[in-house]
């Protein structure tokens, strides 16, 4: 039986090891995903161990995304360009570092919430590893800029400067908000509802028809969801969507298989509502 798990911290209310074992009965594979909680401090030793115990794939989340890409062997092209990783591969030398939650993201909005994003103006909020996973996606998207702020400026502009598109990425700073007119997608990708508040956000930034995003889902990404909602946003969702997508892209590049999102989606959303 192949193992995979999901590392982070904290990682126990983490959905991947019920989303995959869904997939794995869906397409009649055999499978063992676990969660393995790691520190910063612990996590090359838990990634280690994982794979001296015969571990074949990980997921990596918060707070290791951007580190995980530094451990990597290799690193596709799309998990390069964001300098972050959120699945990693086994090969016969080493971990080859993979980045689905752009894709994630793009496949909930576009397909399953019917939405068009080329021509769009979007504002990204934090610049940490979730941002940097899906900022990639969005431009390839074809989306017409995309404005990035985030608390630490330093790595706004990182971000930026990783992407390597002055022309369509323009990091500011929260002070600025209320001076950059209004978005037709707003995507929350910080984790400021986790550990305090929200940064404050001018209701002027929500354009008519805009749409609004946070990567999160249950109750952290309740107080977002909620300003985004007041200040007139149209199609508004959380990340239970995108997760779901991009654990099907990494079952895809683990399994050879490409599962159907909509059954565990559906059931997944009876919870969170
Ligand atoms: P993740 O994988 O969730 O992105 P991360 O890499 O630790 O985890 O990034 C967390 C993001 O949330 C960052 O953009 C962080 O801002 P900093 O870069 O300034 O740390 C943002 N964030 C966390 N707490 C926040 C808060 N209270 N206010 C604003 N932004 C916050």
């Amino acid at each position: 039986i192949k193992r995979f798990a999901v590392i982070g911290h904290p990682v126990a209310h983490s959905l991947s090891p019920r989303i995959h074992a869904a997939f794995g009965k869906q397409r009649g594979i055999a499978l063992e995903y676990t969660a393995i909680d790691a520190t910063p401090e612990q996590f090359d030793a838990a990634l280690a161990a994982f794979a001296a115990g015969g571990g074949t794939g990980a997921n990596i989340t918060l707070p290791h995304k951007q580190y995980a890409a530094t451990v990597c062997e290799s690193l596709t092209e799309r998990a390069q360009r964001c300098g972050a990783a959120n699945t990693l591969i086994r090969t016969d030398t080493g971990w080859l570092g993979d980045n689905t939650d752009g894709l994630g993201l793009v496949r909930d909005l576009t397909e399953r919430h019917g939405q068009d994003l080329r021509g769009r103006k979007v504002l990204l909020i934090g610049a940490g590893g979730a941002a940097r996973g899906v900022a990639p996606a969005l431009l390839d998207a074809g989306i017409k800029s995309l404005f990035i702020v985030n608390r630490t400026p330093a790595r706004t502009d990182a971000l930026a400067d990783v992407l390597g598109e002055p022309d369509r990425v323009h990091p500011r700073n929260f002070e600025d908000l209320g001076n950059l007119g209004g978005f037709d997608l707003i995507v929350n990708a910080t984790s400021a509802a986790r550990e305090a508040a929200l940064p404050f956000l001018p209701s002027s930034l929500v354009a008519p028809r805009a749409d609004a995003v946070d990567l999160s889902y249950g109750e952290v990404a309740i107080p977002f969801l909620a300003w985004a909602r007041a200040a007139g946003a149209d199609v508004v969702v959380d990340g239970l969507g995108m997760l779901v997508e991009q654990a099907a892209e990494a079952f895809q590049r683990w399994h050879g298989v490409r599962p159907d999102t909509s059954a565990v989606y559906a059931a997944l959303r009876e919870s969170y509502t």
